[in-house]
């Protein structure tokens, strides 16, 4: 995995074993912001990280896409990538997380656009989905402000905190890409 450049101070990298704690620090003080979305934080803790970053190197190594830590100004603010890539279908799902602090400055519409790039323009992938839980507006408007399709609700199809949820499927096609860049847009 190549760094990305997201922003002014801003980069999506590869994690090192060396991340672990920063990671672990970073997800417990946003603990209650990232667990209404995403079930895993609610008890994530050192050993996740330690997990979760072999396990993202091992991904690299078996050349099935990669996440990586967003880092703004030095420090770990959130995480993005693909969950794995599906090259018989040339497809693959990007998933990602900010700091509450982190929001609000366009750092993850940015990330997912040097996502779309890099797996249109590198990989040469045909197609990426993006499956957000219904009520999340505010993930939801990362793949409606880059020109993602909606493409139809998966229903219970996210279990968060004992309960299933609907998911909203959203897509971009390689034909489709780039998208028109937003007036304000930064890169
Ligand atoms: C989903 C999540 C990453 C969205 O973060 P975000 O900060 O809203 O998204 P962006 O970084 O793209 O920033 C967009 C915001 O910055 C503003 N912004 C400022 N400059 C901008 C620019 N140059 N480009 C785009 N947006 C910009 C936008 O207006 C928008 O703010 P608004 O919501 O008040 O209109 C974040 O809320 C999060 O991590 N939530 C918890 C975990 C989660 O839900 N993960 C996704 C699971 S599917």
């Amino acid at each position: 995995m190549e760094t990305l450049s997201i922003a002014e101070g801003a980069f999506l990298r590869p994690y090192t074993q060396s991340d672990a704690p920063a990671l672990t620090a970073v997800v417990a003080a946003n603990r209650e912001h990232l667990a209404r979305w995403l079930p895993w934080a609610a008890a994530y803790g050192h050993v996740d990280s330690i997990d979760y970053i072999a396990r993202k190197e091992a991904q690299i190594e078996a050349d099935d896409g990669f996440e990586g830590a967003i880092v703004l100004d030095g420090r770990i603010v959130g995480a993005a990538g693909f969950h794995r890539v599906d090259w018989i279908n040339r497809t693959t799902s990007i998933g990602y997380w900010l700091a509450a602090e982190a929001q609000g400055r366009g750092l993850m519409s940015a990330t997912v656009r040097a996502l779309l790039d890099h797996a249109f323009g590198n990989w040469d992938l045909h197609r990426v989905i993006i499956e957000v839980v219904v009520d999340n507006a505010r993930s939801r408007a990362i793949p409606e402000r880059l020109g993602f399709s909606e493409e139809g609700t998966l229903r219970e199809a996210k279990l968060i905190r004992g309960g299933y949820e609907d998911a909203v499927l959203y897509a971009m096609l390689a034909s489709e890409w780039p998208a028109p860049r937003e007036a304000t847009g930064s890169e």
